[in-house]
């Protein structure tokens, strides 16, 4: 296995630091897979939170390795995405649905059951009904044993935007529809081919049951991303830098970065 070139331990987070991506998804791979295996082995089962967007697709192509080696079965996981745009249609290329499909669920052993993306076709006057429902499967589930965490440019996890929240009313945001940051919708316009195309608003599985994860793994790279993770690590726990509420998580969470993005820590 890959070495992080760097091992930073934080008062409140342990972060690798890789001198590529390709070493860096490796590794994060092993420790979803990890986490999957410790937690059948213990348990009988796994419950897996899981992250979208560009970040985590070599991850994603690791683990489909894995299993097509016979050495990572899904067959007994449950995973929970962390968000989905509202409203949006599952047959939508542009859906968290469709992206988890083409990137894990069509290629390993998954029950689809055990699938689960929030919905962007329920009607809006159920989507705060849906969302609560989404809590109480995952607490159903025995709550998540590990959450795979991408990062945004605003320091936004899941779709839990920026807020001026106080940090302790953010770090209680349940799962819940909102509306998205510009910088969120800036950066979302290569996906689709226009920012005025960009789905407004979405589903985010909350802040409170992200925190409430056993292990968390936060995955970055670039330098797009070295101020969001700079201040996620060393800033003042706020609901501004949405990542910095991880802090509160002292303890289970580690970061994989390669050395752009660590580059202002
Ligand atoms: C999207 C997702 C987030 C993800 C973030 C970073 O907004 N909702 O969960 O962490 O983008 O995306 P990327 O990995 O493409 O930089």
């Amino acid at each position: 296995m890959s070495a992080p070139a760097r091992v930073l331990e934080l008062a409140n987070a342990s972060v690798l630091v890789f001198p590529d991506r390709v070493s860096a998804c490796q590794v994060a791979a092993e420790r979803v897979a990890h986490a999957l295996r410790s937690a059948v082995a213990t348990r009988g089962r796994a419950v897996l939170g899981l992250a979208t967007g560009s970040t985590p697709e070599p991850i994603y192509a690791h683990l489909v390795a894995l299993h097509r080696e016979g050495t990572l079965s899904f067959a007994n996981v449950s995973t929970y995405n962390l968000d989905e745009y509202y409203p949006i249609s599952p047959l939508d290329p542009n859906s968290y649905r469709a992206y988890m499909h083409r990137h894990l669920f069509r290629a390993v052993d998954l029950p689809a059951n055990q699938a689960h993306v929030l919905d962007g076709t329920v009607p809006a006057s159920a989507a705060a009904e849906h969302a609560a429902q989404f809590d109480r499967w995952i607490a159903a589930d025995g709550g998540l044993d590990f959450q795979l965490l991408g990062l945004g440019r605003n320091g936004h996890i899941g779709f839990n935007e920026p807020s001026e929240l106080a940090a302790e009313a953010a770090m209680r945001l349940p799962t819940r529809l909102v509306d998205l940051h510009p910088v969120t919708l800036a950066d979302a316009a290569k996906d689709f081919g226009d920012e005025s195309r960009v789905i407004s608003r979405a589903l985010t599985v909350g802040v409170a049951p992200i925190l409430a994860a056993r292990s968390i793994l936060v995955v970055a790279f670039g330098p797009n991303k070295a101020e969001a993770v700079a201040q996620s690590l060393r800033g003042p726990i706020t609901a501004q830098v949405p990542g910095s509420l991880l802090q509160s998580a002292s303890g289970k969470v580690t970061w994989i970065l390669d050395e752009a993005a660590a580059g202002d820590i």
